[in-house]
């Protein structure tokens, strides 16, 4: 059995159509999936939608269709996007489906048997667009919800609760001494302390909305959507049915999320399934929120950044770059055109796209295109630089420190662009007695290339994928495994290059 890993992204709304903030949490989490594969592991990398719940049931009502109608329909711009997105999903779980309602009631079922659910009176403050109760005192002024400004609901009704009261002291001790659960560490002191505040029980059915999934014991209650939808998480991997692929995956090794469903994930998820007797997720890493062009984004601004246009105009790996090179994976960022154009006409049109342009051609003019020999001669610099940038990439991805990943390759790529001003191949190309000399520099130039096609693979799929056809290869770099293509000096000499074609095209900026 080789070594496993076990990625997700939220489970995403079908109430709202798809944003940048659902493209950046699936874009990290398919950079590290994608890594993951490369590094040998099996991989498992789960997205999905959310489809019940009050949410769900009011925007059906509002276009006049029923709420699977409303969720057949909304799921396609998912999935679609992430086609686009070239997104390397293993599954795609809807909540509607019947192997999500088998998964919830069994783990229902073993709350159950614990005698951690009871009937009580619910009575609070309800946010519909968050499906969250609050207390009073978490209220903002205006009664309004802490989490998104909008007022709350005064709800009263009888309700079924989760005994989470009873996992405090066990959460508290999971979190001392397993300060990695929740990351980043900002986020680690948020759940700590809110543990220590001490934990109530949590209201977990409703009779105000039928869109649910009903209870086995009372159907006149259906499932509070977050007990439903975080159970996505195992039903994906075989639970309760298929015990051989559950116990291969799960405990996931890191839900990646936003920071504002970081208490669900981290204070009811594990208490749900310490209830049932199951593992915790190994990791839970909440990133920061994107604003637009310095504003908060929404609907009724009208600043909502919609991730088929940004593609359609500056391309999906620019995009993908662009969200993870630009704002470290934890910290908040802004999304602005200017920014973005920045991003792409330097880093990548002119340090990468151009680095190998000259390189491709200069191999071309001097060599018809064949990889020169070795010799093993003036790559002293190159050589350490790459075998740095291929440790530190592995670290910073096992970090999520998706940033610090691409400064790491980026050493590389600004260390060759300033070899090449040195040695400046073209000099020696003038002088006869130097061709050893050009020869090397020319292969240690495109071996280089060929490990920063590796390294770029996870995040830019098709670029990568395009310099390693350039390289001279016809396999699929995605396909290739570190462990076995990731060492300096294994470029074949004599094989064959394309002639370059550009990377990454240069974009205006029209403000
Ligand atoms: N359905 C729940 C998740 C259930 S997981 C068991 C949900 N869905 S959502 O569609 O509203 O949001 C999904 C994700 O999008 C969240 O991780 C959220 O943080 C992210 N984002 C929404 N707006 C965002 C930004 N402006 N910026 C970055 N991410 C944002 O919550």
């Amino acid at each position: 059995m080789g070594k496993t890993f076990y990625v997700t992204t939220p489970i995403y709304y079908v109430n709202d159509v798809p944003h940048i903030g659902h493209a950046y949490t699936t874009i990290a989490a398919d950079v590290l999936a994608r890594y993951k594969r490369m590094a040998g592991y099996d991989c498992f990398f789960l997205t999905g939608t959310d489809e019940h719940g009050q949410k769900v049931e009011k925007a059906a009502r509002e276009s006049g269709e029923t709420p699977q109608e409303l969720a057949d329909r909304v799921v396609e711009r998912f999935k679609g996007l992430w086609k686009r997105l070239n997104i390397s999903n293993d599954d795609f779980i809807r909540t509607t489906q019947e192997r999500h309602k088998r998964a919830v009631l069994a783990l229902y079922q073993r709350a159950w048997e614990k005698g951690d659910i009871y009937l009580g009176e619910y009575e609070g403050w309800y946010c519909v667009p968050c499906e969250s109760f609050w207390t009073e005192t978490q209220l903002e002024e205006g009664r309004r919800c802490p989490s998104c400004g909008r007022p709350t609901e005064r709800v009263k009704e009888p309700s079924y609760f989760f005994r989470m009261s009873r996992y405090q002291e066990r959460l508290l001790r999971h979190l001392e001494s397993n300060p990695d659960f929740v990351q980043p560490p900002s986020r680690y002191n948020e759940i700590l302390n809110f543990v220590r505040g001490g934990l109530r029980d949590l209201s977990i059915s409703r009779t105000g909305f039928r869109w649910g999934i009903p209870l086995p014991n009372d159907p006149e209650h259906v499932l509070y959507v977050w007990f439903d939808a975080l159970t996505n998480y195992i039903t994906a991997v075989g639970f309760p049915d298929d015990r051989e692929r559950f116990e291969r995956y799960w405990p996931a090794d890191c839900h990646i999320i936003g920071k504002d469903i970081l208490r669900f994930h981290a204070v009811y998820w594990p208490t749900f399934l310490m209830s049932a007797d199951l593992p915790l997720p190994r990791r839970v890493f909440a990133h920061g929120w994107w604003t637009v062009e310095g504003k908060k984004m929404s609907k009724s601004a009208g600043n909502v950044v919609d991730p088929y246009q940004v593609t359609d105009e500056f391309g999906v790996d620019p995009f993908r770059y662009f969200l993870l090179r630009e704002v470290p994976f934890g910290l908040d960022g802004d999304f602005s055109r200017s920014a973005l154009v920045h991003r792409i006409n330097g880093d990548l049109a002119n340090d990468l796209g151009n680095l190998a342009s000259r390189v491709l051609a200069m191999t071309k003019r001097y060599f018809g295109g064949r990889v020169p020999p070795s010799h093993d001669l003036m790559d002293g610099q190159v050589r350490s630089q790459a075998e740095r940038s291929l440790k530190e990439l592995d670290r910073h991805i096992s970090d999520l420190a998706f940033q610090q990943a691409l400064t790491s390759i980026w050493d590389l790529v600004d260390l060759l662009n300033k070899y090449l001003d040195e040695t400046a191949p073209w000099g020696l190309a003038k002088d006869e007695g130097k061709r050893r000399e050009l020869e090397a520099v020319l292969y240690n130039c495109l071996e280089a290339l060929r490990l920063l096609a590796i390294m770029l693979s996870p995040f830019m799929p098709s670029a990568a994928q395009r310099l390693w056809e350039m390289l001279g290869f016809d396999s699929k770099v995605e396909e290739a495994r570190i462990e076995e293509v990731g060492r300096w000096g294994l470029l074949p000499e004599g094989q064959q290059t394309q002639p370059p074609s550009p990377l990454f095209p240069r974009v205006e900026d029209k403000g």
